[in-house]
């Protein structure tokens, strides 16, 4: 009896919560901190290139631009979509044209310029509502561009001798290294494949904040756990072999420069 109310209530409890988070009314407060998504905008060709796309950087793009910046809860990729009725609209950030179209275009070819803005916007900026100092769309794309302007990851890796090279290729641990000590906080980053060449090229770089946006550790990341030694590796499954999503464990990757314009 006594172990069947307790079933009870854990199911119970397990269901509500289960609604919380895949219910269609998400709780907006519900995320821990947010991450600071950079593109390099050759790797972000790479990713449209293997997708068949076409790929345009701006001239005016000089180094790492903004990807978005993701109200977050550990460990998963939620939340997401907080608010169908929050309609992207573009009027509202329109003082920031400038800013945005240095710091923050999409790089896929033939796109209307506001496509990777809405996006963001309605993926991601829904969820942030929560937060008074993100609150509606100036907000939330204002202080997204605030603290992009707040750190140069080129300026950073560059301080450690990692600067795009069309010959040189680089760990991933010195990348984050590198990245660790300019910045002070553990960083994540991601890599690409291009089809064609089967090059693996540094791709994004995740910065996390707190809801004070001040730069915290990215959680969940032990330094003993980035890499795993070969003969241990053997024993890993193949998801937690490289901390960095699509890194290689071993081996290094290229860090490309910016098309010629
Ligand atoms: C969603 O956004 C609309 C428009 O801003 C607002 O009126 C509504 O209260 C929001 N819904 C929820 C569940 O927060
Ligand atoms: C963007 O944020 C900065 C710093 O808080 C502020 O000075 C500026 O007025 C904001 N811009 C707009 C268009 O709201
Ligand atoms: C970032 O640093 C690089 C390398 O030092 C420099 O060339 C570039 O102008 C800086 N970017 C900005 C926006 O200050
Ligand atoms: C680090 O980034 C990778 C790439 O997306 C992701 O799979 C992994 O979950 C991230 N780790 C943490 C602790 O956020």
């Amino acid at each position: 009896m006594m172990e069947l109310s307790r079933f009870l209530f854990v199911a119970c409890f397990l269901l509500v919560s289960s609604e919380v988070l895949t219910g269609r009314v998400v709780e907006r407060e519900d995320f821990e901190f947010l991450l600071l998504a950079h593109f390099w905008p050759t790797a972000s060709c790479v990713y449209f290139h293997n997708e068949g796309k076409g790929c345009y950087v701006p001239p005016a793009v000089k180094g790492w631009t903004i990807h978005g910046l993701w109200p977050s809860i550990p460990g998963t990729e939620k939340p997401d979509y907080c608010n169908d009725s929050m309609k992207f609209n573009y009027n509202e950030i329109q003082d920031l044209s400038q800013r945005l179209a240095v710091n923050w275009p999409c790089y896929e070819e033939g796109v209307s310029k506001t496509e990777l803005w809405e996006h963001e916007w309605t993926k991601h900026g829904t969820c942030a509502y929560s937060l008074p100092i993100l609150q509606g769309e100036l907000r939330f794309f204002n202080q997204t561009l605030n603290l992009h302007d707040k750190i140069n990851i080129t300026k950073i890796l560059a301080a450690s001798g990692i600067l795009p090279s069309t010959e040189k290729k680089y760990l991933p641990m010195d990348i984050f290294n590198a990245l660790k000590k300019g910045v002070g906080k553990i960083p994540n980053f991601t890599c690409i494949k291009d089809k064609k060449t089967e090059w693996t090229h540094l791709e994004q770089i995740w910065l996390c904040y707190d809801k004070q946006l001040q730069p915290m550790d990215c959680p969940g990341v032990a330094q003993s756990k980035l890499f795993f030694q070969s003969k241990a590796e053997k024993e890993m499954p193949v998801s937690s072999k490289s901390y960095f999503q699509d890194c290689p464990h071993s081996g290094s990757i290229y860090y490309y420069p910016l098309p010629t314009q």
